[in-house]
C-alpha cells in the first residue's frame, strides 16, 4: 500500500464543513477542520482525486516537511535536506511563497529567498546544475508556512487556484467565484428536484455550477492543467484512471433559467454556458428581475444582486425592495436564496430570513439568506411556523 501523506485543502471561510464532507466522500482519511482549510491524509491518488473532484477547495497542498529552527542558518539547512530532486528536474523552474506569523524573518520574501537558495544550492552541489526561479507558473510551487520557530514545507499540487474551472471564457466585472457559487448551491439544500432560477445571472456562474453538480461533472473537468502535471513523479496513467472514475450523468429532470437586465452580460453567460457544454440545459434571456416568474412551482431561486460595490445601482435600497416585492408577488411556493454584502440593502427585501450563512465573496463578507415564500397570503410573508426551518 502506498505511503500515507499529509495534505491541506484550502478554502474560503465558511466552507470548511462542506469541504470536509466532500473529502471524506472521496476517501480522504483523518479529515480535520482548520481555519479556511481542511487537513487530511491519503496517498497520491487521494491528492489527484481532491484536485479533480472537490468543488469547494481552492488548492491542495502536500505537506513534505516540518521542522523547528533557531536562526537563518538552521532554516536554510532544514530546507536543504528536502530531496527536491524527487519532484523537480535540475533544469526545471521553481518558486517559493511564504506565509508567516511571529517569525524571526523581517519579511516573507527574505525567508522565500533563503529557501530558494537552499534548494538551488543542493541541486548545484549534487548535480552540477540548478533550477531557475519562475514566479508565474513554475514547474514546482513550494509554500512554507511559518509559525514562530516552526516551519511546514508544502508543494502546491493545484497550480492555478481550483476556482478556475476552465469554462469561464467571458469575464463579468462582478462575477462570483465558482467555488462560492458551487457552495451556495450546496448550502441552499437544492437537490436537483425542482427548477433553478437565477434572475440576475450575470455571466451565469451559479447556474453553470448547479448543472455541473447535478450532472456529477467533476469540478476539474474543463481544466487544462494542474500543478502536479510538471512534477517528476506525475503518473499520467494513474491520473487518467482517476479521471475515468467520474460517473457523469447525461440528463437532469429539471430546468435552469437565467435572466439579467444587461444584454452584454447575457452574451457572456451564453459564452460560458457554451464553453461548459451546457447549452441544452440552461436557458438565458435578457429581462429585468421584476418581470421574472417561475415556470413551475415550487422552484428554487438563487441569486447574487449588485452590492453597490463593483456594480453601480442608482437607488440600491429601492432596488432591493423591488426584488423582495417580485419574490412576494410572483414566487409564492418557492424558496429564494440571496447573497449580498450590503446588509442595509438586504433589510429592504422585506421578508423574514429563515436561515442565514456568512460567506466571503473575495474580500467582502456576505450574508447568504434563505426566504421561504409561502402560499396563502397576498404578500407571501406569511410565517407558517410548522413549515419554517429556522436556525436563527
Ligand atoms: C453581482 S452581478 C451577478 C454576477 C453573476 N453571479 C456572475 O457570476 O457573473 C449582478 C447582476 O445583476 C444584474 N442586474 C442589476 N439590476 C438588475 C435588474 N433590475 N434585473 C435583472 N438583472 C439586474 C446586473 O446586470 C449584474 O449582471
Amino acid at each position: 500500500m502506498e505511503k500515507r501523506e499529509k495534505f491541506v485543502a484550502k478554502t474560503y471561510a465558511g466552507l470548511e464543513e462542506i469541504l470536509l464532507e466532500e473529502l471524506e466522500q472521496l476517501g480522504a482519511e483523518n479529515c480535520k477542520l482548520s481555519t479556511r482549510a481542511v487537513l487530511f491524509e491519503g496517498d497520491m491518488d487521494t491528492m489527484y482525486r481532491a484536485n479533480y473532484f472537490c468543488r469547494y477547495a481552492l488548492r491542495i497542498l502536500w505537506q513534505v516537511g516540518e521542522f523547528h529552527f533557531r536562526d537563518n542558518k538552521q532554516f536554510y539547512e532544514e530546507i536543504y535536506k528536502y530531496p527536491a530532486e524527487k519532484v523537480l528536474k535540475s533544469n526545471g523552474t521553481l518558486a517559493f511563497s511564504v506565509t508567516m506569523k511571529d517569525a524571526i524573518f523581517s519579511t516573507p520574501l527574505f525567508a522565500a529567498q533563503l529557501a530558494k537558495d537552499a534548494v538551488c544550492d543542493r541541486f548545484r552541489e549534487k548535480y552540477d546544475e540548478r533550477p531557475s526561479v519562475r514566479k508565474e507558473n513554475p514547474d514546482v510551487q513550494f509554500h512554507i508556512h511559518i509559525m514562530g520557530d516552526r516551519a511546514t514545507l508544502f508543494l502546491d499540487s493545484s497550480g492555478e487556484p481550483l476556482y478556475r474551472r476552465g469554462y469561464r471564457v467571458a469575464s463579468h466585472p462582478a462575477q462570483i467565484s465558482e467555488v462560492i457559487a458551487a457552495a451556495m448551491v450546496k448550502l441552499s439544500g437544492w437537490q436537483a428536484d425542482c427548477d433553478l432560477i437565477d434572475p440576475m445571472c450575470g455571466s451565469g456562474t451559479i447556474l453553470i455550477e448547479a448543472v455541473l453538480a447535478a450532472l456529477n461533472v467533476p469540478a476539474g473537468f474543463f481544466r487544462r492543467s494542474f500543478g502536479f502535471y510538471r512534477w517528476k513523479t506525475f503518473d499520467q496513467k494513474r491520473w487518467e484512471q482517476i479521471q475515468d472514475e467520474a460517473d457523469i450523468r447525461d440528463d437532469v429532470p429539471v430546468n435552469f433559467y437565467g435572466s439579467d437586465i444587461s444584454g452584454r452580460f447575457i452574451g457572456m453567460a451564453k459564452d460560458n454556458i457554451r464553453e461548459a457544454r451546457l447549452t441544452d440545459f440552461i436557458r438565458v434571456r435578457r429581462s429585468p428581475m421584476n418581470e421574472s416568474r417561475p415556470v413551475r412551482t415550487p422552484s428554487f431561486v438563487i441569486f447574487n444582486p449588485p452590492y453597490g460595490e463593483r456594480l453601480d445601482m442608482e437607488d440600491i435600497e429601492q432596488a432591493y425592495k423591488e426584488m423582495g416585492d417580485t419574490l412576494k408577488q410572483h414566487y409564492a411556493g418557492c424558496t429564494a436564496f440571496i447573497i449580498s454584502s450590503n446588509v442595509n440593502a438586504l433589510k429592504n427585501i422585506g421578508l423574514h430570513a429563515s436561515k442565514r450563512f456568512t460567506l466571503y465573496n473575495g474580500a467582502l463578507e456576505c450574508k447568504f439568506m434563505r426566504f421561504d415564500l409561502y402560499k396563502g397570503t397576498k404578500n407571501g410573508d406569511f410565517r407558517n411556523l410548522q413549515n419554517e426551518n429556522s436556525d436563527n
